[in-house]
């Protein structure tokens, strides 16, 4: 049988399904290129000297990662010279990167997390590219882009996915039809469809969740969390598994292909505030999840209804499993 490339799959969609505007799935065949590249990078390690920090921090105060911005300047360099963009933001840069004049321009905005999971670089865990795709509001026809331009829910999302480097390259998509994985066939250099319409399984007791921050959840969550440790022997009657990659990207794929709940919710160290970005890795996730028939909220509703504030703004995060996530939002108003 022939194998679906994503090159096929993205002309089938905007052919048959007539969901794909070509300069979209021109992006979106861009940005795959880009990781492509970023995994070569990351396969080398030390090899490619590419391990370890730099002495700078990115705009949230975070030690960077060599990774982190030769990813960057990867997704940068790849994207800016195509003609279908307007501008970039990156959670590795302070504002946003407009198409310089010297290249043409499109109507999208593309966002991106360059390395998700950084922490996990330098020990050869899985690390991942999340990103996520907006159209440019019409008013900035004939203007500047602005940050403000950027400032949309992740309901006005037309695409979102994220490349996993783990033991297999792959890429996970949506543009609104369904969830797709593709992995890095690397001899031939095509991403080749591994998953077609993938659906989380619901029902599966298996829970994701940095314990050493329990200290710090609000009532809620640490009923919700006491109450699947107790087990059988508890309120819920059955045991749960825990498992924490601290790799957004790796805990998001597990649980899309094998169900369960993933959290980083709000806590008391710096109220009111949590940990994950909005724009760079709860949007695009939240949208892959919902695509696949989960649920994710903020811990009182949908992240994807969460009006923008700025561009690097971090909002709680619980998804994955609807009844478990309904569950937990329950409680959280507590
Ligand atoms: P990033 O590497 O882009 O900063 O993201 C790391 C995030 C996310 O991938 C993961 O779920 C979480 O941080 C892990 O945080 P802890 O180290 O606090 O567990
Ligand atoms: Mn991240
Ligand atoms: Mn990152």
């Amino acid at each position: 049988m022939a194998r679906t490339t994503l090159t096929r799959f993205l002309i089938e969609q905007q052919r048959h399904a007539n969901v794909l505007p070509g300069e979209l799935r021109l992006l979106i065949e861009t940005v795959a290129r880009a990781c492509k590249t970023i995994s070569h990078a990351v396969s080398k390690g030390a090899l490619g000297e590419v391990l370890g920090s730099l002495d700078s921090e990115n705009v949230q105060g975070e030690v960077q990662k060599k990774l982190d911005v030769i990813a960057n300047e990867m997704l940068l360099d790849a994207n800016e010279w195509g003609g279908h963009l307007a501008a970039m933001a990156s959670e590795e840069m302070e504002t946003i990167h407009r198409i310089p004049n010297r290249y043409p321009k499109g109507e999208y905005l593309l966002l991106f997390d360059p390395i998700d999971g950084s922490s996990n670089i330098d020990v050869d865990l899985s690390v991942g590219t999340i990103f996520s795709v907006l159209r440019a509001p019409e008013a900035c026809a004939g203007r500047e882009v602005t940050e403000d331009d950027f400032l949309q829910s992740g309901r006005a999302q037309v695409a979102a996915g994220y490349a996993i480097y783990g033991p297999q390259t792959l890429l996970v998509l949506s543009v609104g039809t369904g969830v797709f994985e593709f992995t890095l066939d690397r001899e031939v250099g095509s991403w080749v469809m591994t998953d077609a319409d993938m659906k989380m399984p619901q029902g599966k007791c298996e829970f994701a969740i940095n314990m050493s921050n329990r200290r710090q959840w609000s009532p809620g969550v640490t009923r919700y969390i006491d109450e699947r440790v107790a087990g059988g022997a508890g309120p819920c009657g059955q045991d749960y598994n825990m498992r924490w990659t601290a790799s957004m990207v790796a805990d998001v794929h597990r649980i899309l292909k094998r169900g369960g709940i993933f959290m980083y919710p709000c806590d008391h160290r710096t109220p009111g505030k949590a940990k994950l970005r909005l724009m760079y890795e709860a949007n695009p996730m939240s949208f892959l999840i919902e695509q696949a028939g989960g649920a994710a909220t903020d811990g009182f509703g949908a992240i994807m209804d969460v009006t923008p504030t700025g561009l690097h703004q971090r909002v709680g995060v619980v998804l994955g499993d609807r009844a478990e996530v309904e569950t937990v939002t329950a409680y959280g108003q507590e």
